[in-house]
């Protein structure tokens, strides 16, 4: 079962596919754009650098490439690039989309005469579907109406919530968040309110609103006090959720999805109206996967000024049986580490992912081989912030830093997936927290 879980999540992976060619083959002398770069450019870096995707230029053509083969050459060897800070010390990741020594040899060579080579030796174009990662979603639900964003100073998190008009359940096997104006997109959470659920019920449809913007002070209150399951979480760079066969996200029937949303200002007023694709399971799963999270938001935080690697830390406890599946960390400015560890029943800890924290690149970790805990298995989630003058990203090291939804406030949340009998209800996963 297990392994049948792990085949299907490398078949969905770009790096996964990587890993069945062959094994270290030596860097072709002289490599020639079509035969020997154009492949590994589709395979990791196109994702981001195409027409409309979060890159500031397209890697798609020898014209687009050739001007910039110096500087791929520095970023590919610095590891700059591809993105991924995952610390090698622990874990194995399907979207870990990182070079091999070979291919940085060959972009690296390819740097210096920039041959354009046949363009008969190009690989076919992989098939983008127009503006997403997933295939043509069966549903797209987009925000009713546009946020306007101002050009300067902080917005509150806004919501807009919109009903899915499913008139039956939905089984969900990949979904993608899509703003129109990426640009000022921080973060964005999607949930999903079924009909049952009395969150933020009151609070307007069809129409953005903030927290502070809502008269009733319990309704206010709900707004950052969500137990409503995650459908998915987007930052810049974030791959989509895209579950292996048998396991799928649900929409109970007549839900409401409330869009989360974190804008930054960049100096220029716009507006986004983001949308969010939805790809059904073809048959109903056998699993199903849930978002959890191990956050922090009381203790610990703030955090002292002019101190360079204060440590914030959360327990839980998984009640029942779960496959692990992946993580998500979110921190702010401050962020400089980020681990998840199981803790066994003699204390001592296993890691599974350390994040070496970068603010401006929240990345998703999925597990080459997803893992079956037990119920009752510990886990721990560390984080690590730098509030000193260190921290190239900081905004003001002598200041402590309280939990905030504003960049220059902190957070620490441990997103995670898990997945569980298709039966199982969100209610049954609430991760109880331990000092
Ligand atoms: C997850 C998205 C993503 C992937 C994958 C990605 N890039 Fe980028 N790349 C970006 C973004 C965003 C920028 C601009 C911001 C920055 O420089 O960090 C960028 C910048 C660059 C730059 C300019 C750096 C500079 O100093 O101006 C180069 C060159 C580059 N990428 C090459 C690559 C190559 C080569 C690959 C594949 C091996 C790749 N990128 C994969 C998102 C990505």
């Amino acid at each position: 079962m297990l392994r049948e879980f792990a085949a299907s999540l490398l078949m969905l992976s770009l790096a996964g596919a990587l890993a069945l060619r062959s094994p270290q083959q030596p860097a072709p002398a002289s490599p020639t754009f079509y035969r020997d770069v154009l492949p590994i450019l589709q395979q990791h870096c196109q994702r981001c650098h195409r027409p409309g995707e979060i890159a500031p230029m397209p890697l798609v053509t020898y014209a687009q490439t050739k001007s910039w083969a110096r500087l791929i050459r520095d970023v590919v060897r610095s590891k700059r690039m591809p993105p991924w800070f995952a610390d090698p010390c622990c874990g194995h990741f399907s979207d870990d989309p990182s070079l091999r020594d070979q291919e940085i040899a060959t972009l690296s060579a390819w740097a210096d005469a920039r041959e354009p080579g046949d363009p008969r030796d190009a690989p076919p174009p992989p098939h983008w579907s127009e503006g997403w990662n997933i295939p043509q979603p069966d549903r797209t639900i987009t925000m009713p109406k546009s946020v306007a964003i101002p050009a300067d100073g902080d917005v509150e998190y806004t919501y807009e919530i919109v009903s899915t008009e499913f008139a039956e359940d939905k089984w969900i096997q990949m979904s993608e968040v899509l703003p129109s104006s990426r640009q000022y997109v921080h973060h964005a959470v999607v949930y999903i309110r079924p009909p049952d659920s009395k969150w933020l019920r009151g609070a307007p449809l069809n129409t953005p609103f903030t927290a502070s913007s809502l008269k009733d002070p319990a309704l206010r209150h709900q707004a950052h006090e969500t137990t409503s399951d995650l459908l998915l979480v987007y930052a810049p760079g974030s791959s989509p959720d895209q579950w292996p066969d048998g396991m799928a996200k649900f929409i109970p029937a007549h839900s409401d999805l409330v869009f989360q949303m974190h804008y930054t200002t960049n100096g220029q007023a716009g507006e986004d109206q983001t949308s969010v694709g939805l790809v059904f399971a073809k048959r109903p799963p056998s699993q199903r996967v849930l978002t959890l999270q191990l956050a922090n938001d009381h203790d610990q935080i703030p955090i002292p000024p002019n101190t360079d690697n204060y440590r914030v830390e959360v327990h839980g406890t998984l009640p029942n049986d779960a496959t692990l599946l992946s993580f998500f960390p979110h921190m702010h400015l401050r962020g400089k580490r980020f681990e998840y560890n199981l803790v066994g029943p003699d204390h001592k800890t296993e890691t599974l992912l350390r994040v070496n924290y970068d603010f401006y690149w929240q990345l998703s970790y999925r597990l080459a081989q997803p893992r079956l805990l037990k119920a009752g298995t510990e886990l721990q989630a560390i984080a690590w912030y730098d509030n000193s003058s260190n921290n190239a990203h900081n905004p003001d090291p002598n200041s402590p830093v309280t939990w905030g939804d504003q960049t220059y406030n902190e957070m620490m949340v441990g997103f995670f997936d898990i997945a569980v009998p298709a039966n199982v209800d969100k209610q049954h996963f609430f991760i109880r927290r331990a000092p």
